[in-house]
Formats: structure tokens, C-alpha cells, sequence
């Protein structure tokens, strides 16, 4: 089993190209929101990898400039553009994972919550639509309030009767990624062996990383543990009052979600991968939480469920819960209204 990380080993460098060493499976990616901050690198991560046979990019604008752009990269991904709802089932027709970082971005003083309004309608449409084309297709949710966005989709499927829950994962990944930088950075570990599970969901104190559960094993002042979550959770908002005004996350968010990507994709072609994502769960009373998850063929093949909590654990958990759960609610509320 193994810990998704976005790497280069499984291809060779040849003539400066890379190119893959094990067989390639076909695998058919879409990115809606590809013109966006963040779909623009990870598209371009997407373009770079031998996993990925079909790269289709779609927005609501400025896509053709951008699949124009893309698709001169040497690599074998073939890329195609679509642009309007009018498109937007030939873009998602054949799909097996489709990534949607569509909506609009936090500005300074806003919550993820802000942004209910704007984004649960964009996921609702979105999620109709690949509910119809590509019922079977992995969905991996940027787009925010993810706590959010993944009840209104996984409603839509539902309402579709076309519901699998081992297909549809808020990708959380950005949170483990940000921990586990922070974590190596305190402690003087090597980051790319540093692994720190971080469950719940993904906004403020509903971001919980276990800092009892650290890979390699490593102790700290409960100072640290408390200043060190802090971080983490609030690590969003770092990046918001930096940008101060220009948006959120995007490139680091790229790195996380393309990783996330090349998870779901080795995990379909059989190999054992973890990683965490928030989805529909029974470990706690919130109907959709983050843990550590075995993928695989089918998408979601265990919960691996939460692990044994420290106090101050267990302490955030119970403050993270009223917020969740009614995150959720909205999320079901909303779709169930539209
Ligand atoms: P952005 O404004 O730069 O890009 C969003 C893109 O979505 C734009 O190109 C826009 O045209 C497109 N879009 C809008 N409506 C659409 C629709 N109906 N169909 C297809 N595309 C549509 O924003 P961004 O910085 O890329 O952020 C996108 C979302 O990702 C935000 O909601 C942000 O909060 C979220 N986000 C989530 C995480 C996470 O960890 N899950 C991290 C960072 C950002
Ligand atoms: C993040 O964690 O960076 C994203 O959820 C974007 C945001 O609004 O903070």
C-alpha cells in the first residue's frame, strides 16, 4: 500500500521527455473550471502524466485559448475543449474521473460559507450533468464549501439514481499536503517521507489533522500541537490575505488535486493507495467526513477509518461537529430544493 504522492517515478526520462515505464492504462480525464486559477495548472499537471490518455477541458469561457495552449505540451495526452453548457455533455461523455475546481474563489474577510450562494448552484448543474454523461466517472470536488458541494452532488446522483458513494470524494488533499510541509518544517523531517492524516472536512476548526498519528512517529509540547492545528486549519486563509484580493489557493491547490487525480487512477488500476477525502461516512454522526481512505478499483475500496484520538483530539472534534453537520444539512437542504 502506498501513500499517494505526485511523483515522476513511474516514468523514464527519454530525450529530456518522460515517458512511461509500466503499461498505460486509458484513462479519460475532464477538468471543469479548467480556465479557472486553479484549472490552469492542474491541467497541466494532468497534460505531464503518462496515467492520463484524454485530458478534456471545460469552462464557461476563455477554454480554447487555454486547451490551445496546452495541447502543444509533447506528451501523449490528446486534449480537447469545450466551452458552455451547451457542450458540457460531449465534454463529460466517456469521462472516468471528472475534477471540478468551477466557482468563484474567497476574497479577505469571507468565509468558505460565503460562497454557498455563487458555488452550490454551479456543483448542483455540474453534477446533473455528470450524473447523465458519465454516471460511472470518479468525481473529485474542489469547488467550495466543499463540506457543502459533496452533499449537493452526492443528492444529485441520488435524485439520478445513480448514487455510488465510492465514487464521489471532496478532495481534502490540499489539507494533508499543508500539514505535512508544516509538520516537516517544524520538526526537521524529510517532507517526502512525512505523512499527517487529516480527517473531518474542510474549512476552519472542521479541518483536523492528527498530529498523534504522524508518519514517522515524531512527539510535540502541547504547545506545538495546538499552535501547529492552528495552522493548518487556518492555512486557507494564509493564503487568501496574501493574495489580498486576487483569490485563493491555486497552484498549491493544482499539486493537491492532480495528486488526488493520480490516487484515484492508480487505485483503478489496481494498485493499493491511500489518501484522505472527505466522503460519505459512518466513522462519526456526520454523514460525510474526511479519513484516511484505501482506493482502488472502484474508487473508495475501505474507510480506514479514524484511529484512536488523542484528548485535544477528541476535544476538536466535538467543536468541529455543529459546524459540519450543518454544512451538510445546507448542502442536502439545497439540492432537495433545487
Ligand atoms: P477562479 O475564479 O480562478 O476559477 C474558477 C473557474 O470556474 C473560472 O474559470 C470560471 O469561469 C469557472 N466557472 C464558473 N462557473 C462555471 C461553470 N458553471 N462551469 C464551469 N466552469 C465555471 O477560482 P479558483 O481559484 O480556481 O477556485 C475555484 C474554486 O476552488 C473556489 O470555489 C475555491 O474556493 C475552491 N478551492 C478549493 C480548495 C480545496 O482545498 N478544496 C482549494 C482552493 C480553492
Ligand atoms: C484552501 O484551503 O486554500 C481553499 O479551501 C480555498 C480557501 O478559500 O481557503
Amino acid at each position: 500500500m502506498s501513500l499517494g504522492r505526485l511523483s515522476v517515478s513511474s516514468v523514464l526520462r527519454y530525450g529530456g521527455r518522460l515517458l512511461s515505464t509500466s503499461s498505460t492504462p486509458q484513462a479519460k480525464v475532464a477538468v471543469l473550471g479548467a480556465a479557472g486559477g486553479i484549472g490552469q495548472p492542474m491541467a497541466l499537471l494532468l497534460k505531464q502524466s503518462p496515467l492520463v490518455s484524454q485530458l478534456v477541458l471545460y469552462d464557461v469561457v476563455n477554454t480554447a485559448g487555454v486547451a490551445a495552449d496546452i495541447s502543444h505540451i509533447e506528451t501523449p495526452a490528446q486534449v480537447s475543449s469545450f466551452e458552455g453548457p451547451d457542450q458540457l455533455n460531449e465534454a463529460l461523455t466517456g469521462c472516468d474521473v471528472v475534477l471540478i475546481p468551477a466557482g468563484v474563489p474567497r476574497k479577505p474577510g469571507m468565509t468558505r460559507d460565503d460562497l454557498f450562494n455563487t458555488n452550490a448552484t454551479i456543483v448542483l448543474k455540474l453534477s446533473q450533468a455528470a450524473a447523465k454523461a458519465c454516471p460511472n466517472a470518479m468525481l473529485g470536488i474542489i469547488s467550495n464549501p466543499v463540506n457543502s458541494t459533496v452533499p449537493i452532488a452526492s443528492e444529485v446522483y441520488k435524485k439520478a439514481g445513480v448514487y455510488d458513494p465510492c465514487r464521489i470524494f471532496g478532495v481534502s488533499t490540499l489539507d494533508v499536503v499543508r500539514a505535512n510541509t508544516f509538520i516537516a518544517e517544524a520538526k526537521g523531517l524529510d517532507v517526502s517521507a512525512t505523512n499527517v492524516p487529516v480527517i473531518g472536512g474542510h474549512s476552519g476548526v472542521t479541518i483536523l489533522p492528527l498530529l498523534s498519528q504522524v508518519t514517522p512517529s515524531v512527539s510535540f509540547t502541547d504547545d506545538e500541537v495546538s499552535s501547529l492545528t492552528t495552522r493548518i486549519q487556518e492555512a486557507g486563509t494564509e493564503v487568501v490575505k496574501a493574495k489580498a484580493g486576487a483569490g485563493s489557493a491555486t497552484l498549491s491547490m493544482a499539486y493537491a488535486g492532480a495528486r488526488f487525480a493520480f490516487s484515484l487512477l492508480r487505485g483503478m488500476k489496481g494498485e493499493s493507495v491511500v489518501e484522505c477525502a472527505y466522503v460519505a461516512s459512518n466513522v462519526t454522526e456526520a454523514a460525510y467526513f474526511a479519513t484516511p481512505l484505501q482506493l482502488g478499483p472502484r474508487g473508495l475500496e475501505k474507510n480506514l477509518g479514524m484511529g484512536t484520538l488523542s484528548n485535544f483530539e477528541q476535544q476538536k472534534l466535538a467543536e468541529a461537529m455543529p459546524e459540519l453537520l450543518g454544512n451538510i444539512e445546507k448542502g442536502v437542504k439545497f439540492a432537495n430544493e433545487n
